[in-house]
């Protein structure tokens, strides 16, 4: 098939990205502002800010990447942007500025779903996983294990019954006072913590474990280190300590289910996508054991964990592909109600 250059435009939350993918010579180009900083004396996302910020950011980004990557708009086939799920507000910014370039260029405009985003994104690493694998998708708002069996062929096994893995992470931190966006932060005291001369040592319970089924639950993780925290004063150790227990109370769970669905399904190709699949003693951990198992654990690159424009121009090249192979290219509006 002919190649197809594809822009991507992710605006969902409080990070805008852009990127360029090429169906024949990959990623071109991306970048990515984040709007974190701006966020955080608030604790967490503004929504209206964010959409403001976005306004402000998004034509800079996509010109600094046509100009990285030495293209120039007229070559663009198509625009791809973050359909949905998201903050509305920042939600609309890609899709109006994609509707208007899509509109003035007379190229195919395609909504892409934002987890089939992060779902995908390990496929633009070397070595690539090939379908079908099994997904686990952990990411601010959503704690998934999914059944990939091929683009757009995506089965449910099983997922949070309250808080996302991020959110318990973003939650914890913001209890033991680590600011916003707390996932990181708490990441970061916990690893440090295993390697200072500790004194503390607390065990949480491993919510949902045996329920026989691949769901999750984390929101009482966050109730636990509550309880811990008014038995315990606050040094910087048992800070330390209760930031370790916690990650390693969901990196645990996280990583008992993930097997659990690789043995339900007899699939041996675990992906791991979403924000809190960087962290590192969830990657530590899924290796771990999938090797005791014969399995194989792919990652996306660090900076396509979270979100980003790479992984939105990717599924939307994808699926353009796709129509275009099967000779449907009128059809790219529809193809996501599928
Ligand atoms: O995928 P993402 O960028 O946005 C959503 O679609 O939600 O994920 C963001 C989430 C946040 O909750 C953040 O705290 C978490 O991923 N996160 C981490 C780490 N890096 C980001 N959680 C634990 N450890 C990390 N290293
Ligand atoms: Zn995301």
């Amino acid at each position: 098939s002919h190649p197809l250059l594809v822009l991507g435009i992710e605006t969902s939350c409080d990070e805008t990205g852009v990127a360029l993918y090429d169906t024949h010579r990959g990623l071109l180009s991306h970048a990515l502002y984040s709007q974190s900083e701006m966020h955080s004396e608030y604790g967490g996302v503004v929504p209206e800010l964010a959409s403001r910020d976005h306004i402000r950011r998004v034509l800079p980004l996509i010109r600094q990447i046509l100009s990285a990557a030495g293209v120039d708009l007229a070559d663009l086939d198509a625009i791809a942007y973050t359909q949905g799920p998201g903050l509305a507000g920042a939600l609309l910014v890609g899709a109006s500025i994609s509707a208007a370039l899509g509109f003035a260029l007379n190229i195919p405009v395609l909504g892409i779903h934002h987890l089939e985003g992060h779902l995908l994104s390990p496929l633009l690493s070397k070595p690539a996983p090939a379908f079908p694998f099994v997904a686990l998708l952990v990411s601010g708002g959503h704690t998934q294990l999914m059944e990939v069996n091929g683009l757009g062929l995506y089965t449910l096994l099983g997922e949070t019954v309250d808080d996302a893995a991020g959110e318990a992470f973003d939650k914890t931190a913001k209890l033991l006072g680590l600011g916003y966006p707390g996932g990181p932060a708490l990441s970061k005291l916990a690893d440090e913590f295993v390697h200072s001369g500790h004194s503390k040592y607390f065990e949480l319970p491993r919510p949902m474990l045996h329920s026989g089924d691949l769901n999750f639950s984390f929101s009482g993780l966050k109730t636990a280190v509550l309880t811990l925290m008014h038995k315990h004063e606050m040094t910087p150790d048992t800070r330390g300590a209760m930031a370790f227990a916690f990650q390693e109370a969901v990196v645990d769970v996280l990583a008992e289910k993930s097997l659990a669905a690789l043995a339900k399904t007899g699939l041996t190709q675990l992906v791991v996508a979403g924000g809190v699949g960087a962290n590192r003693q969830l990657r530590n951990t899924l290796c771990r054991k999938a090797e005791q198992i014969g399995a194989t654990v792919f990652f996306p690159e660090f900076e396509f964990c979270t979100d980003n424009g790479a992984m939105i121009a990717f599924a939307g090249a994808m699926r353009m592909q796709e129509t275009s192979d099967q000779d449907k290219r009128t059809d790219v509006f529809t193809i996501n109600a599928r």
